[in-house]
């Protein structure tokens, strides 16, 4: 089907092209079930709402938080969700993806216990005592998409046509060694404790968006022991989690925010169908949540795509790199039906859905449609985070959103972030990121 760019104005507008469509999404007048509590490994998250990892490439070089990632989460905090997913952080600074990520190291921990603090006060400050978010870094290694100074320096796991086509990248570039892998892994717990030294509740160990981990899982031609079978190219993934469990029990949440779905034809992706890489093919994703599952694994953000691939699939917009051959209604319920896979799957997982801020003031009638059906117990939004901040408090407090905040998905926030520069909404916070946009996208 066409793109058609969002122009509903109530849940019965948008209702009608679902049903003309034939999409499997549920629109709901009711919107209450956002307002329920949520209980992740025993902590009572206030409501059902999150904030997606969001980075804005604005960190000190030494990798720790910036001004403008404290004036991030200081918004993110007072803005009331239960839930606050903090952006990608690499375990190694070689493995940030702009010079401006977050990388956490023995030297710069203090850093991020302070603004873990701030995030705590704020949450407290705006929305009383009661009201504590549960915070999740995100610990990643920007593999193949690593730019840890002014270069790209892909780190990767195999040749893969598709992306290296993309990058440039030729077929004399080295693969990186199992026993560099294994060393990784191990860098990964330790970012994982310093994590838990400045305060954070839980990590993610991002197996997603084509980055070090989500790549290994598609390694079905790379040789050794991460690649191959689907027990070798699962290893990487599941060796970090054994190990930080192994070390810290149920005393640190450990998550992750998983591809179900790259969409990169077979044998190159993971999750897709052999015959169709436009259609998903859960089974080995499933496979991979069922023995996340057995490891006591209870909180999983689901995420599909490939950001610097086909990031209508990541996120569906009206303005981007490219017009994709489907209607964007087609992607949000690719993204919010992939969620609902894993929740059906272990009803007693917390699943949190993506793919929300296509939809601006009618994402919580479609959220709380997917809560209803069984498709996740959290709903996460990522771009409408950065135009909205206080989403969650309108839709707590109000029942709705405000169309006048939100995000129209314009990719701005994006073209920001691929022009190295800062990001952060154009639109909806125009006095901060305007001259950024102005200066570094408009040139
Ligand atoms: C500027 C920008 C930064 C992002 N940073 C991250 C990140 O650090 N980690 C991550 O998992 N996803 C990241 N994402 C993806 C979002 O979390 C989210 O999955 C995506 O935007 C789709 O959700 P939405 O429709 O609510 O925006 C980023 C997206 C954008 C546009």
């Amino acid at each position: 089907m066409q793109p058609k760019n969002f122009n509903y104005e109530t849940p019965a507008d948008i209702k009608k092209d679902i049903d003309l469509f034939g999409i499997d999404l549920k629109v709901s007048e009711n919107i209450d079930v956002l307002r329920n509590t949520v209980d992740v490994h025993g902590f009572k998250l206030s409501n059902s709402l999150a904030v997606h990892p969001m980075e804005g490439c604005d960190g000190n070089l030494d990798g720790s938080p910036g001004e403008l990632v404290i004036r991030r989460y200081k918004r993110f905090a007072a803005g009331g969700a239960g839930l606050l997913w903090f952006e990608a952080v690499a375990v190694v600074p070689e493995g940030k993806a702009n010079p401006r990520q977050l990388s956490i190291s023995e030297d710069n921990v203090d850093s991020f216990k302070e603004i873990f603090d701030i995030m705590m006060e704020e949450a407290k400050k705006a929305n009383g005592n009661d009201h504590t978010p549960l915070v999740i870094m995100q610990l990643t290694h920007s593999g193949r998409f690593s730019v840890p100074t002014k270069e790209h320096e892909p780190v990767i796991a195999y040749h893969n046509p598709y992306l290296n086509q993309k990058f440039n990248i030729d077929e004399s570039h080295p693969v990186i060694t199992d026993s560099e892998l294994e060393a990784l892994e191990d860098k990964y717990v330790a970012a994982a404790r310093l994590a838990k030294q400045a305060g954070f509740h839980g990590v993610d160990i991002k197996g997603c968006h084509r980055y070090l981990v989500s790549e290994l899982l598609s390694a079905y031609n790379r040789e050794g022991k991460y690649g191959g079978s689907f027990e070798n190219r699962t290893r990487f993934m599941l060796n970090i989690i054994d190990k930080i469990k192994a070390e810290f029990g149920e005393d640190f949440i450990v998550a992750t925010r998983l591809n179900m779905y790259d969409g990169i034809p077979y044998p190159y992706g993971w999750g897709v169908d052999k015959e169709d890489f436009t259609k998903y093919d859960m089974q080995e994703p499933l496979k991979l949540v069922d023995l996340l599952y057995d490891r006591g694994v209870r909180l999983i953000n689901v995420t599909m795509g490939t950001p610097y691939y086909n990031p209508h699939v990541n996120r569906p917009y009206d303005k981007g790199g490219y017009t994709p051959e489907e209607n964007q209604l087609e992607g949000v319920a690719r993204l919010i039906n992939g969620a609902g896979e894993v929740q059906k799957r272990h009803p007693d997982m917390v699943v949190v859905g993506t793919g929300y801020s296509w939809l601006r003031h009618l994402a919580p009638n479609v959220a709380a449609g997917a809560i209803e059906d069984g498709k996740a117990k959290i709903i996460g939004f990522g771009r409408a985070a950065f135009a909205y901040p206080d989403f969650a408090n309108d839709i707590i407090q109000t029942g709705e959103m405000d169309k006048r905040k939100c995000c129209i998905t314009c990719s701005k926030c994006t073209e920001l972030m691929r022009a190295k520069s800062f990001s952060g909404c154009v639109i909806r916070d125009a006095k901060v990121y305007g001259p950024y946009y102005k200066k570094d996208c408009m040139k």
